[in-house]
């Protein structure tokens, strides 16, 4: 063995440890590694986790915020109309300058794998294109994944049905889809069962945006999970948001429950952009519209978290930190028990590698590629409540980021 990289006294799942790596590969984890490399970081007992996984964020939307104008009613249904006319002047520069811009900033803070949404409601496809190209020029340092999105709905426009297999044809790693905002509720059935016949015919992936709005009624979600059931595409499908599912009687989020158990599908929350998007129609007592990620998480389910945003025209905030989202869930979903705040933990790591499927090449473990990150705290409930600083972030076996902790030093003497 020849390292080329050493970590030491890193805190992992089962204790104090030495990482060896050689080039891209993790080859030896034991306390006190009898090895040198060239380069070594004394971890010091910090917390080394594998990276950040980002399930779901719109890097094509990312940083327009104000473009062309502000959303003043804050809610979901004006930011896809500010969306229509920003879209208008997509380029290919515009989109490949944003998205590599939001993709730096999120690798800074740790993440180094992304599931991003493409807008495929435009004939250009120019969103599509921009963001397989971006894929394509980052892989080196950041895994990115693009789901071709039809934002306007499949059936919202004459063509969109064939520019989502197109979208599909030139590259998209999974099919996407927004049946609650299609035009009828038999179009959203419909638009499930397109989805579904897509994926099965170019053999993708399917993330759908499923049930964002506040409606009891809003019930794709069983639409989804039969269609997951019946194709065997169980593990390969993901429900994005879900936010009805609130607000749905007890009576039957309990049946959905066990139909959901049997599907094996994967649960996508973004609890910082769903907080402030949802219940917007509610006078009070005001819905907090999110899913219900503490009951999924209970049940056995597949939940993994997303910024969603950064900085657009859905939610003009956002720092791309996973740790914000980890934090917010904990709050949202009452998840403030220590098992419940590590799982909110895991739901932005190693369940985010799940919703992806690339949990066989993700994780520390002897011959795994070497993709973890160094954090400034002990634990997992630590990082979160506090929002550690990510201090090292290694991708493919390199230093790719190394970020200096804030240091606080009191000039005066307070007692
Ligand atoms: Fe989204």
């Amino acid at each position: 063995m020849t390292p080329t990289l050493i970590l030491r006294n890193c805190t992992l799942a089962d204790g104090l440890a030495d990482i060896a790596i050689e080039d891209s590969t993790i080859i030896a984890i034991e306390p006190n590694l009898d090895l040198t490399a060239p380069t070594e970081i004394d971890c010091a007992g910090k917390l080394v986790s594998p990276p950040f996984v980002e399930s779901h964020i719109h890097l094509d939307s990312a940083l327009t915020v104000g473009q062309p104008r502000q959303n003043q009613s804050g809610t979901l249904f004006e930011g896809i109309e500010i969306w229509r006319d920003r879209k208008r002047t997509l380029t290919l520069d515009d989109i490949k300058h944003r998205a590599t811009t939001a993709l730096k900033l999120m690798a800074s803070q740790g993440t180094l794998f992304v599931r991003t949404h493409a807008d495929v409601s435009e004939a250009s496809l120019t969103a599509l294109q921009g963001l397989l190209a971006v894929r394509d020029a980052v892989k080196d340092w950041i895994t990115v994944q693009v789901v071709a999105f039809p934002q306007d709905g499949i059936y919202g426009g004459p063509k969109n049905d064939d520019l989502i297999e197109e979208a599909i044809k030139q590259g998209a790693d999974a099919v996407g889809g927004i049946p609650h905002y299609e035009l009828t509720r038999e179009d959203g059935v419909r638009s499930v069962h397109r989805i579904f016949e897509l994926a099965e015919k170019y053999n993708r992936l399917i993330d759908i945006h499923c049930d964002e709005i506040d409606d009891d009624q809003s019930r794709f979600l069983e639409v989804v999970s039969a269609c997951a059931l019946r194709t065997g595409l169980k593990e390969k499908v993901t429900a994005s948001h879900t936010t009805a599912f609130g607000s749905y009687n007890d009576a039957y989020a309990l049946k959905l429950m066990g139909f959901l158990k049997s599907s094996e599908i994967n649960f996508i929350a973004n609890p910082l952009i769903n907080i402030t998007l949802q219940g917007r129609t509610d006078t009070y007592p005001k819905r907090r519209g999110l899913t219900r990620v503490k009951e999924l998480w209970q049940a056995g389910l597949n939940v993994s978290l997303g910024n969603d945003c950064i900085q657009d025209p859905w939610y003009g905030l956002g720092t791309g930190n996973m740790l914000d989202v980890a934090h917010m869930a904990v709050h949202v979903c009452q998840m403030t028990g220590l098992e419940e705040i590590d799982a909110c933990y895991d739901m932005a790591t190693t369940h985010g590698a799940r919703t992806l499927n690339i949990q066989d090449s993700y994780g520390i473990a002897l011959g795994k590629p070497a993709n973890l990150i160094v954090l400034d705290s002990g634990d997992k409930y630590d990082a979160i409540r506090r929002r550690a600083t990510v201090s090292h972030v290694i991708s493919r076996g390199q230093l790719l980021v190394e970020t200096v902790t804030p240091q606080v030093t009191w000039q005066q003497d307070v007692g």
